[in-house]
């Protein structure tokens, strides 16, 4: 879930549920954070106890650590801890020389922060729509949108899915620009066997708290096999310098705290084993929504319920890691406070298209401008889908949705 997606269902309601035809049940929330932490709590208490013996509250060798231990989990030379996704967002722009006169083309259905980043750095973000089927940045309309002002394409690997990849790296060669992965949504996801992260000159990720791999707060880090681009990234983050008083550049305060390094480092080695309880769940969730006869292929539109995102197996070997599970439907705000009337917590990833968000007023998109992004706002809905999800959440998920569909 991401900071501002709207969601229902706290974990202290106890409902009544007609959809199960049980009389009262606990609901679903979207996530359960505290599943994961009551299992690792001795690990996660030791690692902080051993952070606060140390003494070393910034950088340090924790973070030091986590980063070697996540840029060899992603495949790559170098990670560069920072403060969190956005802020990994905004180093890798700046690293890369990107700013006020530059164009960075982007996914006009992502969260803010990636477009953000951009503004952030005194560049102009360039909306692209994004494709139908999938939901992942549309690479027709990115060939359409570069200029001689094109500085990055900047993909999103939405949902836990990665954007086509091996296309958007051969344009960007092709054109001498620079690949800069949004994989916040991400972590441990690949296509051809290359992971998230591994594709572009940076990758970047953020650890808020309910992403695949979670701080216990805010964090992020750029991935990079670059050696230069990483030197420069250490140095963006920490005012500049390396070296105590000394600033070569003007740079942030944006370190990844030591504490959360230390928690990171207790839960990289599960990543894996998270994703992989993902990808059963949602393979089990569309199994229970799909009436079509082939559980891997998208219902057909007439059907009232949609299932959004999937992974094109037969024809790209893309390894999903699932952060969400969203499906479209009609009357989707009636949907979503059914649901939540029947205890089970929904989400919308997002709400607003960036081009109609005020913050992205001054970029002059109308309403139309990007009709999937669009459509998307109004129509998606995200499951609750997280590695301990049982069996029987999954069967009151599903059934409560088929009620709520079939009486919008
Ligand atoms: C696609 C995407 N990009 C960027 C971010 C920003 O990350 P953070 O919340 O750590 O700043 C998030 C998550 O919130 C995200 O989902």
């Amino acid at each position: 879930m991401s900071p501002t997606s709207m969601t229902t269902a706290t974990a202290s309601q106890a409902v009544t549920s007609s959809a199960t035809g049980r009389a009262s049940e606990p609901p679903v929330p979207f996530v359960d954070l505290a599943a994961q932490h009551t299992a690792l709590r001795g690990e996660i208490d030791a690692a902080i106890a051993r952070v606060i013996d140390q003494g070393q509250f910034v950088l340090g060798d924790e973070v030091a650590r986590f980063e070697a231990e996540f840029a060899a989990y992603c495949g790559a030379r170098f990670a560069v801890g920072v403060a969190s996704g956005l802020d990994a967002l905004t180093l890798a722009l700046t690293a890369l020389g990107i700013g006020p006169g530059d164009e960075v083309i982007t996914a006009a259905n992502t969260f803010i922060a990636t477009a953000l980043a951009i503004v952030r750095v005194g560049a102009r973000p360039v909306l692209v729509d994004c494709d139908p089927e999938t939901l992942s940045i549309d690479v027709g309309q990115v060939v359409a949108a570069i200029s001689p002002r094109t500085r990055a394409i900047l993909p999103v690997h939405l949902y836990g899915r990665l954007a086509d990849m091996p296309q958007l790296a051969q344009l960007a060669e092709r054109h001498g620009i620079a690949l800069v992965e949004d994989a916040a949504q991400a972590h441990g996801a690949a296509l051809d066997g290359r992971a998230a992260g591994a594709w572009g000159a940076a990758g970047c990720f953020s650890f808020y708290p309910s992403k695949n791999l979670g701080a216990l707060g805010d964090g992020g880090a750029v991935v990079t096999s670059d050696a230069a681009l990483a030197e420069k990234l250490r140095t963006l983050r920490n005012y500049g310098g390396q070296t105590k008083y000394r600033h070569e550049l003007a740079g942030f305060n944006s370190r990844l705290d030591t504490l959360q390094a230390a928690v990171l480092r207790v839960k990289l080695p599960h990543l894996d084993e998270w994703n992989h309880a993902r990808r059963q769940a949602a393979a089990k969730l569309r199994e229970l929504l799909t009436v079509s006869p082939s559980p891997s292929l998208p219902l057909r539109g007439d059907e009232s319920i949609r299932l959004r995102a999937l992974p094109r197996d037969a024809e790209f070997p893309i390894d999903h890691v699932q952060h969400l599970f969203p499906i479209e439907v009609d009357h989707r705000d009636e949907v979503a406070r059914r649901l939540g009337d029947l205890g089970i917590g929904v989400a919308i990833h997002y709400p607003t298209p960036v081009h109609l968000t005020p913050a992205m007023a001054h970029l002059g998109y109308q309403p139309g401008a990007f009709p999937v992004a669009e459509r998307a706002a109004e129509r998606l809905l995200s499951l609750p889908l997280y590695p301990e999800i049982r069996d029987e959440q999954l069967q009151r998920v599903a059934a409560a949705v088929r009620s709520a569909v079939g009486s919008s």
